[in-house]
């Protein structure tokens, strides 16, 4: 449905029967029946309310991730949705945890006062976000505007986004999630076992493990998303195109670069999005083309696979890919106002933040609106580091420049063990209580995570 103003969308969250895996049906946790979730689409500048109904037994908060959002459609970790019947959640001590929840159902109005962007949707239940996400609660939320439709990208059904997300899976084929605790249905319960995130033995691409995509000797679009809970992608072709860098980047998570950057592979941690443009053209007819992830071994080295078509007939190209993207006004770290620092690090078996495991409602920091920070992060440990309501420009790394998947708007930066960086934030419009945290979904449910509070 759809007004002078507003796009209206209706997802109920509900479990389900999919096929993914030949032979065995995987009950899911899903939005709305599928995994991923429905595709939302908005245009810059229009409203988009998205009326979630939880038919799940458990509670759910929908965050927009890279949305730029007021508070109360920002998916809070307190701001539940009940099934019937149910309880909020309880934080340690016993105590619920801050925030509003409702019963059955919610209206989350977005703004969408944004650039066009490769956004997603996924569940943020305090201590139960890996779980949830696991089990199927994702989704793509794309924004566009019109400086992004003039431009001669690659569109229609070359213009694909791609959800990479590992998964394991119980012999019975559902969704096996080794470290929750099952005894504990309201409190946060995470394994310790699982220190360093859930890793799977299954690669999925848009829910399906390991695809074969047919492409014509075309550009394409791909808008790679990391959904998965904790794994780490190096995303490369094999074979590379003669000639290399086959994977021009012409977006981050925040949107458009100013200028294309060409690359021979792309480090992408949880949450990051990469939108790349790959021209099928550099191959020969009938090429295998082979998404890798460099860093994966046996079959977690495999994401997915395109097959260019054989006809030696090449179709016309009407695509490009400009030398000008976009206009993209660089933050001057000189001009913050205020510096602040974070430690991320593990203490006494748990993940904190300056040495807090996370208390909602008490925050680490107190931006003003409109006004520009810095924020350094300072780490012993792999830890993608998310920011709500507003995108960062990274400053530094270690002291050096930027690295190659640094550039553009960020809303996710992977920090690497013992590494010191900094990005430049100036949070606009809304005031209100946002978190911040690592995007390795047990760190997060760990507590790895911080609440600041604009003003
Ligand atoms: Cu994608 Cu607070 O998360
Ligand atoms: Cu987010
Ligand atoms: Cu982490």
């Amino acid at each position: 449905r759809t007004d002078a103003t507003t796009d209206y969308y209706e997802i109920t969250q509900k479990a389900a029967e999919l096929d993914i895996l030949p032979g065995a049906r995987t009950t899911a946790w899903t939005y709305g029946g599928t995994f991923p979730g429905p595709t939302i689409v908005s245009k810059s500048g229009r409203r988009t309310v998205v009326r979630h109904t939880n038919e799940l037994p458990r509670p759910v908060v929908v965050h927009l991730h890279g949305g730029h959002t007021p508070h109360d459609a920002d998916g809070y970790p307190g701001d539940e949705i009940l099934p019937a019947g149910g309880k909020p959640t309880m934080v340690m001590g016993g105590h619920p945890m801050p925030g509003k929840p409702v019963m059955g159902r919610r209206d989350y109005a977005y703004p969408m006062n944004q650039r066009a962007a490769t956004l997603w949707y996924h569940d943020h239940r305090m201590g139960f976000t890996g779980a949830s996400v696991w089990r199927g609660l994702a989704g793509f939320h794309l924004v566009h505007d019109d400086e992004e439709e003039r431009l001669p990208l690659p569109r229609g059904d070359r213009d694909l986004p791609l959800m990479i997300a590992d998964r394991s899976f119980d012999a019975d084929g559902s969704f096996l999630y080794p470290s929750i605790d099952r005894t504990l249905e309201h409190m946060p319960g995470v394994h310790a076992t699982h220190m360093n995130g859930v890793l799977g033995d299954v690669i999925l691409v848009n829910g399906v493990p390991w695809p074969v995509h047919r492409v014509e000797r075309l550009r394409y679009r791909l808008r790679l998303l990391n959904a998965s809970n904790a794994r780490n992608y190096r995303i490369a072709l094999d074979p590379p195109p003669p000639g290399g860098k086959g994977m021009v980047q012409i977006g981050s998570d925040g949107g458009l670069l100013a200028a294309p950057i060409a690359h021979e592979g792309l480090d992408v941690a949880p949450a990051e999005r990469f939108d790349v443009v790959v021209d099928f053209a550099r191959y020969r007819p009938g090429t295998r083309v082979r998404l890798v992830n460099l860093l994966g071994s046996g079959r977690t080295r495999e994401i997915m696979a395109f097959d260019v078509a054989s006809s030696g007939r090449t179709p016309r190209d009407d695509s490009a890919v400009p030398a000008r993207l976009s206009r993209v006004r660089v933050l001057d770290p000189a001009k913050a106002a205020v510096r602040r620092t974070f430690v991320l690090q593990q203490k006494s078996g748990r993940w904190r933040i300056n040495g807090h495991e996370y208390e909602p409602g008490r925050p680490l920091a107190r931006p003003k609106l409109g006004r520009l920070e810095l924020w350094r992060f300072v780490t012993d440990f792999h830890h993608p580091i998310h920011l709500h309501l507003d995108a960062f420009q990274v400053v530094s790394r270690n002291g050096h420049g930027l690295g190659p998947s640094d550039h553009g708007w960020k809303d996710t930066m992977d920090l690497r063990p013992a590494e010191a960086a900094e990005v430049a934030v100036r949070f606009t419009d809304y005031a209100g209580n946002f978190v911040f945290h690592c995007h390795n979904l047990e760190h997060e449910d760990m507590a790895m995570m911080a609440d600041f509070a604009t003003e």
